[in-house]
């Protein structure tokens, strides 16, 4: 098994080396710095690994369930520490596909499912989001796809890259469309918490017993770095198949990731944190949707929830070249095309960041790219 290369990731390993001085493209809130978190730390911790649990530490199991509403419905039995949303998704992927089973994906999405698919040997059957459906997940086309074929239906809610929610009618309804189907049903929730339009969304894995919640401290908290996440099921087998993986990879999490993202999520530090998240992020986006507004032939659907969204570019604007021709002098501007999600007219817009996006720069700067780049083909 060889996992290849994906577009997106190509893309960034492309452009790391760029230092754009402003990025219009990011998806986590304002990250805080360490300093925040010292007054809560103990200088004592032991940074050995002896007597933790394999699973993660037990009060941060509960502030997860907490923090996700299904401390009613899960035990901290059903909880893994992950590092980050992706690790958790790769455990409950690699553990549950064979080769020749069948996933069912959407497009567009988040890559890692399709990526770690291929490299297993499994069959992906695609649904596809339509713009002029507001990117709604089709529900007709899900149930069309599911068989008794299929392992798994692998979904992002909300949606990475079109900010799309799902309610919890739709979930009640993709639950009985996996269940008929005796599907595994992971629905990765890693910009939960960020919701515009609507509720947050019922977590999977408090509905459905094969269902499996991904999650974690990157996006609303602004805590990528800590490699902090969890995968949330109530199935046995998958959660000691997901801890018997890991071992074999990384052993256990890393310490301090656990500790500071416990801090992080103690109530009387998650509440305004949160607060924050959402007033920054309901701004930049109003912002954001003025800005696109003003700019001849520029069209988006705004996110329903988390930061980002996908903005269709005039007829005749390659997104590639755009991105590539941001990226040089004098812009200097990071975006993302639409080609890391297989999409060859759309860019991803992001707000999040923080101060150290630049934000308005960069848009300055895409707004003037967008006006040169239509002048020169004209
Ligand atoms: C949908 C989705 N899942 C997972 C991840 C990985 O997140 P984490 O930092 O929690 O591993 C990302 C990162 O952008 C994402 O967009």
């Amino acid at each position: 098994m060889k996992v290849k290369i994906h577009t997106l990731f190509q893309y960034l390993l492309e452009t790391t080396e760029a230092e754009p001085e402003a990025v219009v493209g990011f998806s986590l809130a304002e990250s805080p710095r360490l300093g925040d978190f010292l007054s809560d730390l103990d200088p004592d911790l032991p940074l050995d690994w002896n007597n933790r649990d394999f699973r993660g530490l037990p009060e941060l199991r509960d502030h997860v369930l907490t923090n996700a509403g299904l401390a009613e419905r899960c035990t901290q039995e059903d909880v893994l520490i992950t590092a980050g949303a992706a690790e958790a998704n790769y455990l409950a992927i690699m553990q549950t596909l064979q080769p020749g089973d069948e996933i069912v994906l959407e497009t567009p999405g988040w890559p890692q499912a399709e990526v770690l698919t291929k490299a297993i040997g499994a069959r992906i059957t695609k649904i596809t989001r339509r713009e002029e459906d507001g990117w709604a997940l089709p529900m007709g086309a899900l149930a069309d796809a599911v068989s008794s074929e299929t392992r798994m239906i692998f979904l992002t809610n909300p949606n990475n890259p079109t900010g799309h929610l799902l309610t919890a009618d739709e979930v009640d309804q993709i639950v009985d469309i996996a269940r008929s189907a005796g599907a595994w049903l992971l629905i990765d929730e890693v910009y939960a918490g960020l919701e515009w339009a609507g509720p947050r969304t019922p977590s999977v894995a408090g509905v459905y017993e094969r269902g499996i919640t991904t999650g974690s401290v990157s996006k609303a908290l602004g805590l990528q770095g800590l490699r902090t996440g969890w995968l949330i099921c109530r199935d046995a087998e998958l959660m000691s198949d997901a801890l018997i993986l890991r071992e074999n990879a990384s052993e256990i999490m890393n310490i301090m990731g656990e500790v500071i993202a416990e801090i992080a999520l103690r109530p009387e530090r998650y509440a305004p944190a949160m607060e924050k998240a959402r007033c920054e992020g309901r701004r930049n986006l109003d912002a954001m949707s003025d800005w696109v507004a003003a700019q001849p032939g520029l069209e988006w659907v705004p996110p329903a929830a988390g930061l980002i969204g996908l903005a269709r570019l005039p007829a005749g604007l390659d997104p590639d070249r755009l991105a590539k021709t941001l990226l040089a002098e004098p812009y200097r501007t990071f975006l993302l095309p639409g080609s890391a999600y297989g999409l060859p007219r759309h860019i991803r817009l992001g707000v999040g960041g923080g101060t150290g996006a630049n934000l308005q720069k960069g848009l300055d700067r895409v707004a003037q790219a967008l006006q040169d780049l239509s002048r020169h083909d004209r």
